[in-house]
């Protein structure tokens, strides 16, 4: 998938992640970007709304950061980074927030549904809304047109954003009559809510039935004995096992345990035996690497700072033609 243009996606640090996040979100991203340099950032500003114990947020942003680099992304091919070393990305925000429509956010998803909520709860149509949630979008699209991104990976929940991003940018450009930002695209990742979780649900964080991305054999064991199997026998094809196999393993090694299945040959407590194999032989090996960036956090460090050398200038770029136009500085 090597289109021309400049890749960027972010991630936001509010939770561990699971087998769902690896597959939709980061493999698709880092291969969007294989033939080319990519923009990849751990979103922290963007959790701030949600997430208020700065021991946790620090947390994640080291788990996040752990999570990209374990799973393969190269910090001297790409760009990684976190969100809140770049002060123009902040200081973006504020000049776009300055011109971009209110109804632009009125229509956002995540604050509809906020509001949604609160009138069938009789609450106060806001109740609970802060800013960083009503005004997500523009921020994000900060973090997208202060690099001049313009392919943005993301999942069918952030299609929305980038296109908000895209109004945004159009519509400063229309105001101050100039090409100053490139238009993102979105590049939509595959969809995984086809992985069911181990209750056969989606596997979500909020339904708690998540397969984390990084853990202990012993814990990936315990968590797949748990899935849910009868009702299921008459089609394997249908059931939980089955589908979380088929998600991590091979075409070939998923139509041989179907088939298996099917005659009886496996029954459930050896395809679950199998199932917590294929999951080892994929993810074990990142799992070590995870916990070996966990360990170090110095190195994290080191890394966020080559890539805040990186981005800035990229970054001041943009905003001083941005800037420029606005007519807060000549
Ligand atoms: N909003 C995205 C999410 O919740 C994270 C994010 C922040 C992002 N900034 C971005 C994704 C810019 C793509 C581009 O998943």
């Amino acid at each position: 998938m090597s289109k021309e243009g400049v890749v960027l996606t972010g991630i936001k640090p509010t939770g561990d992640l699971h087998i769902g996040n690896y597959l939709g979100a980061i493999k698709p991203s880092l291969e969007a970007a294989k033939n080319e340099k990519g923009y990849f950032f751990v979103a922290d500003l963007h959790a701030l709304n949600q997430e208020n114990d700065p021991r946790k947020l620090s947390h994640y942003v080291q788990s996040v950061a752990a999570a990209w680099l374990a799973s393969g992304l190269n910090p001297n091919k790409h760009v990684f980074y976190r969100q809140s070393d770049i002060q123009e990305i902040g200081e973006l925000s504020v000049i776009l927030s300055a011109v971009t429509p209110k109804g632009l956010m009125n229509k956002a998803h995540a604050y509809k549904a906020f509001k949604d909520r609160n009138a069938l709860a009789e609450k106060d149509p806001d109740s609970g809304v802060n800013m960083g949630l009503y005004t997500y979008p523009i921020l994000m699209a900060a973090d997208i047109l202060a690099v001049q991104a313009t392919i943005v990976p993301v999942g069918r929940d952030q299609v929305q954003h980038v296109e908000i991003a895209r109004d945004i940018a159009s519509n400063f450009n229309r105001i101050y009559k100039g090409q100053y930002f490139k238009l993102p695209n979105y590049v939509l990742e595959p969809e995984v809510s086809a992985i069911p979780g181990v209750d056969g649900r989606k596997m979500s964080k909020s339904y708690n039935n998540a397969i984390p991305l990084f853990t202990t054999p012993d814990n990936w064991r315990k968590i797949i004995r748990k899935i849910v199997t009868d009702t299921q026998v008459a089609h394997p094809e249908d059931s939980t096992v089955f589908k979380i196999f088929q998600s991590v393993a091979s075409h070939e090694e998923s139509a041989k345990l179907l088939s298996e299945l099917r005659s009886g040959q496996v029954r459930w407590g050896e395809a679950k035996d199998k199932l917590y194999e294929a999951i080892e032989k994929r993810f074990g090996k990142m799992s070590q690497n995870y916990f070996e960036w966990m360990d170090s956090p110095r190195k994290i460090i080191e890394i966020f700072e080559k890539g805040k050398a990186e981005v800035k200038p990229i970054a001041q770029k943009t905003l001083s033609s941005v800037k420029k136009a606005s007519g807060v500085t000549f």
